[in-house]
């Protein structure tokens, strides 16, 4: 075994969290808690990994799901194109790999909505194959340590770090080395004020001996955020209100909302006419995604609206929770119970 994977083993052995499916060698619960925790932190995805696990303990039940009940079960995560791809391979698994999930790296990552590191996270994890994980937190790590200065958003840097942790990985015990590098890079060697005094890897790091540790990662490319104004109209009448399906590709697929109106810049005057009648005008609400920054206004209107599109659906106002809707309406929802 390398100097590095005794060093973070014996640092993981001593001081790692006790997360449920660190408990189970089971690739479908894996796979599950891998999909959840993409772009979501421990502390969040915990509670949604343990209702999938109950809701849907085989494959088999994630698979004869309607997309409704887990797109609801999803409700709160973002992102629900990975709730779709989720529910996708649980069916094709089950219709088509005979419920038998895929114990190999190169058939995991065929999976659709898996990639390199979850394909080599469940491949290590369920059946100790010696693939490397190399997510941020690995990335973090291993540029600090190693002192590489190459993008970790170039393919050229990708590269690198892929090749560089198939190295070091402890090909005995690759699922512990795996869950070692990335929990070392998550609670020691974190983005900001990293634990270097109490680090394992503190001897070797050569980061820290240039003083270069604030500086890596290195990222070349600035991401460019587009600003979207979003308009809901949230028409009151005896009681009931409409609502329609996003089913356009992008944010929010196939979840419900009021009808929008959306613009690119700040609605003008004339705009505003539209919805004239209002009685009522949340303040903006700022919803913060990596590529985009939506401001969203919801607009109350106490009529039943002149022009009705054909897509929009009449339903009591009360029974709008019992449709999938993003987290934003959600969270409007329940902070004004005066109007629902
Ligand atoms: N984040 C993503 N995968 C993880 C895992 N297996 N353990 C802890 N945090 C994670």
């Amino acid at each position: 075994m390398s100097d590095f994977s005794l060093s973070i083993i014996g640092w993981y052995r001593q001081n790692k969290r006790d997360l449920p499916w660190r408990n189970t060698k089971d690739p479908y619960l894996i796979w599950l808690s891998e999909i959840i925790l993409q772009q979501t932190r421990v502390e969040q995805g915990t509670s949604y990994y343990l209702k999938f696990k109950e809701n849907y303990p085989e494959v088999a039940d994630l698979a004869n799901a309607t997309e409704l009940d887990v797109l609801n079960n999803w409700q709160g995560l973002g992102y629900y194109s990975r709730a779709r791809n989720l529910h996708h391979s649980a069916k094709h698994i089950h219709e088509v790999l005979n419920g038998e999930f895929p114990s190999e790296y190169s058939e995991i990552i065929k999976l659709k909505g898996v990639g390199k590191y979850t394909a080599a996270a469940i491949s290590s994890f369920a059946f100790n194959e010696a693939q490397a994980v190399v997510d941020g937190n690995v990335y973090r790590l291993l540029s600090r340590v190693f002192d590489i200065d190459l993008p970790i958003d170039s393919g050229k840097g990708q590269k690198y770090f892929q090749q560089l942790a198939d190295q070091l990985i402890d090909t005995e015990d690759s699922a512990t080395h795996n869950q070692a590098i990335m929990e070392v890079g998550s609670i020691v060697c974190s983005p900001k004020a990293p634990s270097c005094a109490v680090c394992p890897l503190n001897d070797i790091c050569l980061g820290l001996k240039n003083n270069t540790i604030e500086q890596r990662p290195v990222k070349t490319k600035k991401i460019k955020v587009t600003s979207r104004f979003f308009h809901y109209l949230v028409f009151h009448f005896d009681n009931k209100t409409y609502i329609e399906k996003r089913s356009q590709k992008g944010i929010w697929q196939n979840l419900y909302q009021f009808p929008l109106i959306e613009t690119s810049v700040e609605a003008s005057e004339e705009e505003k006419t539209i919805w004239k009648d209002q009685h009522y005008e949340s303040i903006p609400i700022r919803h913060l995604l990596s590529h985009q920054k939506i401001d969203v206004v919801f607009h109350h209107i106490n009529k039943k609206p002149e022009l009705i599109q054909n897509n929009w659906q009449e339903i009591k106002l009360s029974s709008i929770q019992e449709f999938p809707i993003p987290r934003i309406i959600d969270k409007y929802l329940i902070e004004h119970p005066q109007f629902f």
